[in-house]
């Protein structure tokens, strides 16, 4: 059987992506891996699992040996807002951490998935329906460590033949995971907050758009891409993937449909709105629908359905 490694599994993709894989793969096929220690309880448990800080290449490279890795998901990163607090630690984490496991991977002649962001585009690239191919220059260290990290896995598909292969993913909304640290966070804790105080305050002006999309369409994104035939892909790497695009209030708006009594506020981060403005509002996907048949199933109005009521029913449990 086919032996899978995930590194930052405890995060919010991780968290999803690893169940889903152990539901694919079987349990024991998949090895769930991260920075933090084990904790008592999290979805990416329930199976193997080792610590790993993935800038330590050896220690890399001993784990991918020793389980006979054939698949890596390569995950463990630091996301936008986190990024500009700390850029030195981004750049090891990002960059060191994915050069370490395209070198490994290629030793080992492994596949890999690689996730871009929608923050490797910038403030003068065509913000509506923006191109699968245009122009990146962005302005965030997080954004800089993916569109090097875009061209670095071009690089090892081009020169080495390794099978990597990405996603440009939005915001991605999720109730099973926090969010470790992006500017499209509020998304996710407006969430919460409507449950908990029927009441939220944003650090996004209300009319900030940006793409987004609910966490089952990323997971199965993700496996659907990775599966492919590889004679169709073109691109292979960093594909635009689309579901829906909404702002602050129109997220807002939807949750009332459901919450009559919710109120919002706006308290903007000026460090998160500009960058959320230099990123795109709505993205171009037809090269991932042409090369590998994407299609999303989540709308605003059904992510939102589906949030409250999962949300819900956790709550109800933990009572
Ligand atoms: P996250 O911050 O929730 O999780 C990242 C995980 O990496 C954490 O569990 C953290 O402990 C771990 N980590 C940090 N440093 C590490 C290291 N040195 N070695 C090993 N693990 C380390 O992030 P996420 O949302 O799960 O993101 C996963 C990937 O998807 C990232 O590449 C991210 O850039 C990308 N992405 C996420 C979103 C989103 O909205 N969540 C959007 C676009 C792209
Ligand atoms: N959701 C991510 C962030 O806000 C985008 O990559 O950082």
């Amino acid at each position: 059987m086919l032996k899978v490694l995930v590194t930052g599994a405890l995060g919010q993709v991780g968290s999803e992506l690893v169940p889903a894989l152990r539901r694919f793969y079987g349990t024991e096929q998949v090895l769930a891996t991260d920075i933090r220690g084990a904790p008592a309880e999290h979805p990416s448990l329930g199976g193997p699992y080792e610590q790993l800080d993935c800038t330590n290449g050896n220690a890399l490279r001993e784990l991918l040996e020793r389980h006979r890795v054939k698949v890596v998901y390569h995950l463990a990163a630091i996301l936008s807002a986190r990024a500009e607090a700390d850029p030195q630690l981004a750049w090891r984490v990002n960059m060191e951490g994915l050069y370490n496991v395209l070198e490994a991977a290629r030793q080992i002649n492994a596949q890999v998935f690689v996730p871009s962001s929608i923050a490797a585009f910038g403030p003068n690239t065509p913000q509506d329906h923006t191109p699968q191919d245009t122009i990146q220059r962005p302005n965030t260290l997080y954004g800089v460590t993916k569109v090097a990290g875009e061209l670095l896995c071009d690089y090892y598909a081009l020169r080495f033949g390794l099978d990597v292969r990405g996603l440009r993913y939005p915001g991605l909304i999720s109730y099973t995971a926090h969010p470790g640290g992006g500017t499209t966070d509020y998304a996710v804790e407006i969430f919460h907050h409507a449950l908990r105080h029927n009441q939220y305050t944003s650090f996004l002006g209300p009319d900030t758009r940006l793409p987004m999309m609910y966490m089952p369409d990323a997971i199965r994104a993700t496996l659907e891409l990775m599966q492919a035939d590889p004679a169709r892909l073109r691109h292979r790497n960093a594909f635009n993937i689309m579901a829906f695009s909404c702002t602050p209030a129109e997220l807002a708006a939807e949750i009332q449909k459901h919450r009559p009594g919710f109120k919002m506020h706006y308290a903007v981060d000026p460090l998160r709105q500009a960058i959320a403005e230099s990123w795109p509002r709505t993205l171009d996907d037809s090269a991932a629908r042409e090369e590998w048949g994407w299609q999303p199933h989540y709308d605003l109005a059904g992510m939102t359905a589906d949030m409250l009521e999962k949300l819900a029913e956790r709550a109800l449990k933990e009572v």
